[in-house]
């Protein structure tokens, strides 16, 4: 009986670390910590909260399935939770670079960031994510 609660609780903490549902993020551009846990953070990193939306009308609008522009087609879960990190914190592709991002304001990248970073490839999110 006691090997078997051990070994539940072996099992209820490795699948929660597995499938931890990330509650902050580490911003390098703004080297501060965003934190979801709270009411307005938390509905803005949503999928229909500031970071959603803003995926959906400013990278959504080329990154679509056959677009005409060339882009990739992107969803939430392209990228692994480091890997959109390291999107918007080196701004390296080419449509960070080429003015495409010029009309989102720093507050719509950060919740944007938030979002992909919440429901990526790999985050706890996933299952859930839209
Ligand atoms: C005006 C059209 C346009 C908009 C708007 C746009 N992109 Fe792009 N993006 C491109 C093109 C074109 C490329 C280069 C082709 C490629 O690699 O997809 C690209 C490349 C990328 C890449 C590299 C491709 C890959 O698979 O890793 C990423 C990541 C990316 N964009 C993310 C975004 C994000 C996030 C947004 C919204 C903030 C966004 N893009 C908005 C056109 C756009």
């Amino acid at each position: 009986m006691k090997k078997m609660i051990i070994a539940c609780m072996l099992v209820a903490v490795s699948a929660s670390f597995a499938f931890a549902r990330p509650g902050h993020r580490f911003d390098s551009t703004t080297n501060s910590c965003r934190s979801f846990a709270d009411g307005a953070a938390e509905f803005a990193s949503r999928p229909w909260g500031k970071g959603g939306k803003a995926f959906r009308s400013s990278c959504k609008s080329c990154h679509t399935r056959d677009n005409k522009v060339g882009a990739t087609f992107l969803w939430v879960e392209s990228k692994s939770s480091k890997g959109w990190n390291r999107v918007f914190a080196e701004k390296k592709v080419v449509c960070a670079s080429d003015g495409s991002w010029d009309s989102l304001t720093m507050e719509q990248l950060l919740s944007l960031n938030d979002y992909l970073f919440r429901f990526a490839l790999n985050s706890g999110d996933m299952f859930d994510s839209a």
